[in-house]
C-alpha cells in the first residue's frame, strides 16, 4: 500500500497570531512570526483509507476536528481519496505546546503528497492552514511568517544557530478550552481586541525590521509585548480565558529577575500554561540550572531552531 512517513516540528510564534479575519476559512487576523522547534517531533504515517481516520498517540481522534481540512484538500485537488493517519509525538499534545501545528502540517504534507507527489509546499501550507493556522508555518523549517489575511505561510531566509528555547512544562494536562474557541471569545467580546489587531501589526513590522541583526536584547521586549498583548484580549473576554497557572506566573517572574541581573532571557506563552523561554546557547546552562532550583516540580525541555519536515 502507498504510504508516506512525515516528521514535523511545532511552530512557536515570537509574534503571535490570535483571532481570525475569516473563521470559516480559518484566515488569521494578525501577522505572526515564528520558529520551528527542532527537538520536538510529530511523526505521522499517512495512507489511503476506506474513510478518514486519525489516530494520535494510539487513540482515535474525533474526526469532526479534521473534516474541514480533509474536505478542503479534496476539493482543492479534485480528489476523492480518503485517509488513514497515525501520529505519534515526543511531547504532550493539546497542552499549549503547539501540537496542532506540527500535527496538521504532517497530515497536510502526507495526504497532499499521496494525491500529488509534485505538489508545492506553498499549496501544502495553504491546506494545513485550514486545520490550524499555525500549521501553515510548521510546513517549513526555521523562521517563518504567516501574514494577516494570508492563505499560506512563507519561510524567512535567516539562520540563527545559537538561538535556544527552554520549554517549561508546567502541566501535561489538556487545556480547558481550545485556542479556536478562546480566539472567538476574544474577537467577539474583548473591548481590547481591535487595539490588539493594530498593535500586533506594529510589533510584527518592528520584529521583521530588526530580526536580521540577530540581537536578542532588542527583539526580546517585542516578543514579550506580543504575548502579553494577546493575553490581554483573553483576560478581558466574556467568558475570560485564563490558561495561566501559579507556576506560569512564577516562571515569568524568574525571567524578569534573571533579566534584572543582566541574563538575556525572554519568555513567551501560548494557549496553555507552559512558558517558553528564548535565550542564546551560551546562557542556556546558567538559566536551566537556576530554573531547576526555583521550580523543582517543572519539567524542562530545550530546543534549537530548525525542524524542517522530513519525509
Ligand atoms: O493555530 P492554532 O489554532 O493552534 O492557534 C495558535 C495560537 C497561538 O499558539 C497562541 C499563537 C501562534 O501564533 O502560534
Amino acid at each position: 500500500m502507498n504510504r508516506i512517513n512525515v516528521t514535523t516540528s511545532p511552530s512557536l510564534a515570537l509574534i503571535k497570531y490570535w483571532g481570525k479575519s475569516d473563521s470559516v476559512r480559518n484566515i488569521p487576523a494578525t501577522s505572526s512570526l515564528a520558529i520551528t522547534l527542532d527537538d520536538l517531533h510529530t511523526h505521522t504515517v499517512v495512507a489511503e483509507g476506506l474513510s478518514d481516520q486519525v489516530f494520535i498517540n494510539g487513540e482515535e481522534a474525533p474526526i469532526e476536528r479534521f473534516v474541514p481540512f480533509f474536505n478542503n484538500l479534496r476539493m482543492a485537488t479534485n480528489s476523492d481519496m480518503q485517509f488513514l493517519a497515525k501520529s505519534e509525538t515526543n511531547f504532550p499534545v493539546a497542552a499549549g505546546l503547539a501540537s496542532s501545528s506540527s500535527g496538521f502540517a504532517a497530515l497536510a504534507i502526507g495526504s497532499a503528497l499521496l494525491i500529488d507527489p509534485t505538489i508545492s509546499f506553498r499549496d501544502v501550507s495553504q491546506f494545513a492552514r485550514v486545520g490550524s493556522a499555525s500549521a501553515a508555518r510548521s510546513v517549513y523549517g526555521g523562521f517563518t511568517v504567516l501574514r494577516k489575511d494570508a492563505e499560506h505561510a512563507d519561510p524567512l531566509n535567516l539562520d540563527w544557530p545559537e538561538l535556544r528555547v527552554i520549554l517549561a512544562i508546567v502541566t501535561e494536562g489538556e487545556k480547558p478550552i481550545s485556542s479556536r474557541k478562546a480566539m472567538e471569545f476574544s474577537r467577539n467580546t474583548s473591548p481590547f481586541y481591535s487595539e490588539w489587531i493594530n498593535q500586533s501589526e506594529i510589533q510584527f513590522m518592528e520584529c521583521i525590521q530588526i530580526l536580521h541583526n540577530k540581537d536578542l536584547k532588542t527583539l526580546g521586549p517585542i516578543i514579550r509585548q506580543s504575548y502579553l498583548s494577546m493575553f490581554s484580549t483573553m483576560f478581558t473576554s466574556t467568558p475570560p480565558t485564563i490558561y495561566w497557572r501559579p507556576e506560569s506566573v512564577g516562571l515569568i517572574q524568574s525571567c524578569e529577575e534573571m533579566r534584572s541581573e543582566g541574563i538575556n532571557v525572554w519568555e513567551t506563552m501560548d494557549a496553555g500554561p507552559q512558558v517558553k523561554m528564548i535565550c542564546l546557547e551560551d546562557d542556556q546552562e546558567t538559566i536551566l540550572e537556576r530554573l531547576k532550583k526555583t521550580h523543582p516540580k517543572v519539567e524542562f525541555l530545550v530546543s534549537k531552531v530548525g525542524g524542517a519536515p522530513r519525509l
